[in-house]
């Protein structure tokens, strides 16, 4: 029989993400689930995004409104840029998406490490846009070789800052490098959803600087992480006025629900809820890293609120025996990183009870 759906698309892996609470507790009979598989942050919702998800539902009848106008006039404030530097989307996600349409032409190449997040090659797919992949070097993105793989052909490189899934992150040297003599009309997509944890590291690189030089950059952030509201999807691109513009054009006008704009206004304000999960994280941190060492487990020591873990020929079976006790983790190996798994740090009674159930699986 003929096929319905457009050719390309059968070369595509559907994207499966972590596996929901609700849906291991179904499948297993289980009452007690613990999620540490999708990078989200532990602590629920601040109470004052609660409360502004409270004011914005009683307007519920009402579409959102398109243009984000109290967020953007917040960011832009923020970072000293105009309203119209930015662009929302459900999710930083989908900016992913809005790059992608409005700017690869017929032909043009993008150039993706691998592994890394894995959303870029699904939208190239979609997009039928031609892929150039770049490994990594012991897990790090290689800007060098990035640089080495450059064509006629090339109009985006995608760059995962702090990358997901490793945790590791570039430099400002290595980022300066990549740009120093680059054709300046490849865009470069800097992907910053875990900006907030890396930003204060000496030899993280300051993009914004080079937007506001005139590069041709995209950054993109999360409200998912730091702020707690993956639920909600929300995040944002920031560019010049230009190709804003362009990436409006492909946007759906009402992508970004009224609740996640109350809820984003109200994170963004509150530095006590961000300082709280730093605390977290680093505790966290420090904990898994002193138990996996002492279980002579190897690590990739991460930037980011989550740990890329090398369990070996057993990760598989690791990985089902975990859900079994259920503790979600994430399994790597559709990204090809056998023998891999990424745990998401959470509170410090989620971080025991994985490493107990760690113990046992192994
Ligand atoms: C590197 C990276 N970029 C983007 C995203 C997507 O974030 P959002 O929830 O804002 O769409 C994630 C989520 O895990 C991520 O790890």
């Amino acid at each position: 029989m003929k096929r319905l759906s457009r050719e390309h698309l059968s070369k595509i892996k559907t994207y499966k993400p972590g596996k929901p609470i609700e849906e291991l507790k179904r499948e297993l009979g289980l009452r007690d689930v613990i999620k540490l598989a999708s990078n989200e942050n532990a602590l629920g919702p601040s109470s004052r995004v609660i409360s502004g998800i409270a004011r914005a539902v009683r307007e519920l009848n009402r579409y959102p409104d398109s243009n984000c106008y109290y967020l953007k006039r917040e960011v832009a404030k923020r970072f000293r840029l105009k309203p119209s530097n930015f662009i929302f989307g459900n999710g930083s996600d989908e900016v992913i998406t809005f790059a992608m349409r409005a700017f690869l032409k017929k032909g043009e190449e993008a150039i993706i490490a691998k592994p890394t997040f894995l959303i870029y090659d699904i939208v190239a797919k979609v997009e039928n846009v031609n892929v150039k992949h770049v490994p990594l070097k012991e897990y790090r993105y290689d800007l060098k070789s990035i640089k080495r793989a450059v064509t006629k052909k090339t109009k985006i490189i995608f760059i995962s800052n702090p990358d997901n899934p490793t945790g590791t992150y570039v430099t400002k040297d290595e980022v300066e490098g990549l740009m120093s003599g680059l054709r300046r009309d490849i865009i470069l997509f800097f992907d910053e959803a875990y900006y907030e944890f890396a930003k204060d590291i000496k030899d993280y690189p300051d993009t914004l600087r080079y937007l506001r030089k005139g590069r041709n950059i995209i950054i993109t952030r999360s409200f998912s992480k730091i702020y707690s509201l993956a639920g909600l999807r929300i995040g944002y691109g920031i560019a010049s006025e230009g190709m804003i513009e362009s990436m409006n054009k492909v946007r759906e006008p009402f992508n970004v629900n009224s609740l996640a704009q109350e809820a984003a206004l109200a994170a963004l304000k509150d530095d006590r809820f961000v300082m709280r999960t730093k605390r977290l994280v680093g505790e966290g941190k420090r904990f898994l890293y002193n138990e996996l060492s002492l279980m002579e487990i190897s690590y990739i020591p991460s930037v980011t609120n989550f740990i890329l873990i090398n369990i070996g020929r057993d990760a598989e079976r690791v990985y089902n025996k975990l859900l079994k006790k259920g503790v979600i983790v994430r399994n790597m190996k559709a990204w090809g990183l056998d023998g891999f798994l990424r745990v998401t740090i959470g509170t410090m009674r989620e971080n025991r009870i994985f490493i107990e159930a760690l113990k046992e699986a192994l």
